[in-house]
Formats: structure tokens, sequence, C-alpha cells
């Protein structure tokens, strides 16, 4: 397998901006580093210039709108995400959800753009969907356990078993993720013993004391 892929969303933590997403930023790339895992990171839109410029880490986008150039208030423009330096970006977040047309919308912007694209779902039957769509990954994420500390590996690990069976059946190419809860290498390992290449995390490194410390764990068993 290539190397284990750990993904930070920074989401809209006050622990996430600013001076702190370059702390977090900076401990990831010490760890990818030191372990060979690849660690990125999803910051707010108005950290993904800076983040890029300044780490040797993949940065994501939080979101995409399914729009080209043109007169869109308020949105995000796919070009606008590739141009400040993002590497790809999430899709269909479970903060941010998005209709299945859309997903396939933003999923071919991404493409014609060269941007890597995760789309995230809530269970085996809309990964599925996804996987149908021919994004690079699949990020399945039970909601009910997103930021609740309890973490999907342990407590729903047929939830990532039956996801990475959907998403193979439709397309062995797509890649899977799983997220929710995540916050040890223990998770991480089951994850990966599961199927997936690695995982989709927020809480558990953007509200550390030591975002280096928990990243180092979280790559520890792998
Ligand atoms: O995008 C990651 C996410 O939704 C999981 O959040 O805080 O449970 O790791 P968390």
């Amino acid at each position: 397998m290539d190397s284990p892929f750990v993904l930070v969303n920074l989401k809209t933590y006050q622990e996430g901006m600013g001076s702190n997403a370059h702390r977090i930023a900076a401990a990831a790339e010490i760890v990818a580093k030191e372990s060979g895992a690849v660690i990125g990171i999803a910051p707010a839109f108005t950290e993904l210039h800076p983040m890029s410029h300044h780490y040797a880490i993949p940065v994501y986008a939080q979101h995409i709108d399914a729009i080209t150039p043109g007169a869109h208030t308020g949105h995000i423009l796919p070009e606008a995400v590739r141009s400040a330096g993002a590497r790809g970006t999430l899709i269909n977040h479970s903060e941010r959800r998005l209709t299945l047309a859309d997903i396939g919308a933003c999923v071919e912007s991404a493409r014609r753009l060269h941007l890597e694209t995760v789309v995230c779902t809530n269970n085996d039957a809309t990964s599925a969907a996804a996987a149908a769509l021919r994004p690079d990954y699949v990020a399945i994420e039970p909601p009910e356990l997103i930021g609740s500390g309890v973490s999907v590996s342990k407590a729903d690990p047929g939830i990532i078993e039956r996801s990475v069976n959907a998403v193979r059946a439709v397309n062995p190419d797509v890649n899977v993720l799983t997220g929710a809860g995540i916050q040890s290498g223990e998770c991480v390992k089951i994850a990966v013993d599961l199927g997936t290449c690695g995982v989709l995390l927020a809480s558990s490194v953007v509200k550390a004391d030591d975002p280096e410390a928990v990243l180092r764990d979280l790559v520890s068993l792998l």
C-alpha cells in the first residue's frame, strides 16, 4: 500500500485559525517527514494560500461550489482554490452537504483543474453513489460520531468495512478514508486494517494542547 494518508480538517475552529493553523501545519510537516505518512490539512479558505506557500504538506479546501468564473458572489470558485495552492478539496462534508448533482459537477470541475477530490459520505449506500462519480477518495464519516470523541473505528467498524466493499464493487480505483472521532494510532490502524488508505479527522488534533504529539501517536502503529 502507498503511504497512509492522514487529512486534518481545521473546520472553523478558533484553534485552527491564523497562528494556530501555522502551528498545526508545522507539526504536520515535522511528523510527516519523520514517519513517511502523508499528512495533509484542510484549513479555512482564507488560510489556503499561506498554508500552501509556507509548508511542504498537501493542502485541501474544505469545499468548492459547482460554478464557473463569473457573477457568483459569495461562492467558492474551484479555479480560485487551485490558484491559492490547494492540492485538492473536500466535497459534501457532513457540515456542508450538497445535492448529488452538485457533487457530480464539483468532482468534474476538480478533475478538469487537476484537484484531488475527497467526497464525504454518511453510509455505505452513499459511499457507493459517490464512488460512481470517480473521485480520488470517498471518506465515510457517520455524522453522529463527528466531534463526539467516540471513534468510528471502535464504535462502528462495520460501516467502514461495508463502505470499503461498496466502493470496491463500484470502482476499485477509488480510495477510501474514514473519519469521526479518530484520536489515536489504534483508531488509524483499525481503519487501515479494514481496507481504507487513511483517515479524515479534526478535533483530536485541532483542539489538542500538543498537536505534534497527537499526530505522532496517530501514525505510530503504521
Ligand atoms: O472532517 C473531519 C470530521 O468531520 C471528523 O471530525 O472532530 O470527529 O475528528 P472529528
